[in-house]
């Protein structure tokens, strides 16, 4: 790997990479703890820009999985209560957490215009995607 090349592009790049090869990932981005602050901070992120550029812990499906430590897979998000609208076209989200040394200290977030479109399958590679980032944090 290129040591010029910063922590932010190469999560920009495995962004670009996972929305242009899978056609159902629609916007691929991933948020991080904020400092010592309850809160998740957007990092890279391909995809419609979205206003929630912070969300509170519990707050919103990411909110959600900042709390639990776990995956999150929703196959249609008009029937979560606990939902942060970002696009009208997103139909499914899946949401899964990055552990370092243990500490989940933020999540690959991908909304989906395909109604149930994740599966066990997406959450095994996503999980070792996470694995992979935690590697180069
Ligand atoms: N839908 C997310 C908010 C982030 S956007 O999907 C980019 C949520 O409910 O936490």
């Amino acid at each position: 790997s290129n040591s010029s090349t910063t922590v932010d592009e190469k999560l920009y790049a495995i962004c670009e990479l996972l929305e242009a090869n899978i056609t159902y990932y629609n916007w691929v981005g991933f948020y991080f703890k904020n400092g010592d602050k309850n809160e998740l901070k957007l990092g890279p992120y391909v995809g419609e820009p979205t206003d929630h550029t912070i969300i509170p812990f519990g707050k919103g499906i990411c909110g959600q999985v900042a709390v639990s430590n776990q995956n999150f897979v929703v196959p249609d998000v008009s029937a979560q209560d606990n939902y942060i609208a970002c696009s009208i076209t997103v139909k499914a989200e899946i949401v899964i957490p990055i552990f370092v040394n243990g500490e989940n200290i933020g999540q690959i977030d991908i909304d989906s215009n395909t109604p149930d479109s994740f599966t066990e399958a997406d959450e095994r590679f996503l999980e070792f995607v996470c694995k992979q980032v935690a590697e180069i944090l």
